[in-house]
């Protein structure tokens, strides 16, 4: 298969996936509303076409909470990475490594920590939940920061899981989830040797330390729901905020009121993001969200956005919307799931090419040149 953009390889990830797996990163809540508009409503912002703006060459690196990054992305925390590929986090880890970008590892990993970060020479990011558990919380802090990891990303909007229709559907819940799945993997026998043979084990890594017992894939979808703590507010926060010497980025905000709040208590970033319109469907898409939050805190703290970011296309013009840099899920892991570590990479590659290709048509040299002019601004406020 011809691979030239993100959407080839979530086609060639489809074809290589059970599809409980497929769906569970491609699917969104409900009725998929703001999964689609975060792809569109950034699609929909006009490039500003500028020429003979005597642009040369582009520098696309920057840096965010004092780290160079080769380009402004991150890969964003996605649970089960490592049931997309062999031992998924580390290749994914090693990718961004290589091509001078962090990698975020979900608390609900497959690979522990100290696999991952033993793995590459550049420090990971590490996320987090707010979780009834403060004793794994603090394990999961203390263990981050012995393996080195100093930037702590707190995923504050998964109070309670979103309704995903699709995995109902797909066997990754459901009645006879585990048969179903069986049945999926023995269809698919390239991804079977490949991930669920040789990339065993499969379990949270980082829950399964802690608990010392296996905590498997069929545990998953109980663990979360049970931890996940709904009475939590931002007083609740203050300790982990105190522990962690490190940045502190909360991911999830949509709201600009709540980017003060955030602000207020002391947040080093934000990740604007609407969890890939995987939580409350028909919230505003993240590029819709993103000018009035970076109005009310610009300045303030490093503003991240995410959620359908598909090409470097995307990245300019989530910038050009307010932020400071972007953080990558599905197209990743679609990467991942296709091709491996070196699927990370050219991906990576493939969006540094489309970055410079639009930085130089709107005549922006560097990242600091991107700004609301280089979008249209009436087709933008449309
Ligand atoms: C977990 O964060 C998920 O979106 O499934």
């Amino acid at each position: 298969m011809i691979i030239s953009s993100s959407t080839d390889y979530r086609e060639a990830a489809r074809r290589r996936l059970p599809p409980f797996l497929f769906h569970y990163i491609d699917g969104g809540a409900n009725a998929e509303r703001t999964l689609g508009k975060n792809v569109e409503d950034l699609s929909d912002l006009a490039l500003r076409q500028r020429v003979l703006k005597s642009v040369g060459s582009v520098d696309i690196s920057t840096s965010f909470f004092d780290e160079k990054v080769s380009m402004p992305v991150a890969l964003a925390p996605v649970g089960l990475t490592g049931m997309y590929a062999r031992r998924g986090e580390v290749q994914a880890a090693r990718a961004a490594a290589k091509k001078g970008i962090p990698l975020t590892l979900s608390t609900v990993s497959v690979c522990p920590i100290e696999e991952v970060q033993a793995a590459v020479d550049r420090p990971i990011w590490f996320q987090l939940y707010v979780l009834r558990d403060r004793g794994f919380m603090k394990n999961a802090l203390e263990r981050a920061w012995a393996a080195g990891i100093r930037k702590l990303v707190f995923t504050v909007d998964m109070p309670v899981p979103g309704s995903r229709y699709r995995d109902a559907h797909s066997g990754m819940s459901g009645p006879n989830a585990p048969l179903r799945r069986m049945i999926q993997a023995v269809m698919h026998p390239t991804w079977a040797f490949d991930v669920g043979l040789f990339g065993r084990p499969h379990d949270l890594g980082n829950v399964s330390a802690y608990r010392q017992q296996k905590t498997n894939l069929a545990d998953y979808v109980g663990w979360l729901g049970q931890n996940f703590d709904p009475s939590i507010g931002w007083q609740d926060l203050e300790w982990i905020r105190d522990f962690w010497k490190g940045p502190m980025i909360i991911k999830g905000i949509l709201d600009p009121d709540d980017a003060r709040d955030a602000v207020r208590f002391g947040a080093d970033g934000i990740v604007v993001s609407n969890h890939g319109g995987r939580q409350l469907d028909g919230v505003l898409s993240s590029a819709k969200a993103l000018p009035a939050i970076a109005d009310a805190v610009k300045g303030d703290l490093t503003i991240l956005a995410d959620s359908g970011i598909r090409s470097g296309l995307d990245v300019v013009r989530m910038l050009a919307q307010g932020a400071d840099g972007v953080m990558i899920g599905r197209a990743f892991v679609y990467a991942l799931a296709a091709a491996g570590a070196a699927g990370v990479e050219n991906l990576l590659d493939l969006f540094a090419k489309e970055m410079q290709v639009a930085m130089t048509l709107t005549g922006a040299r560097s990242i600091a040149e991107i700004s609301a002019d280089s979008l249209v601004k009436a087709v933008a406020a449309a």
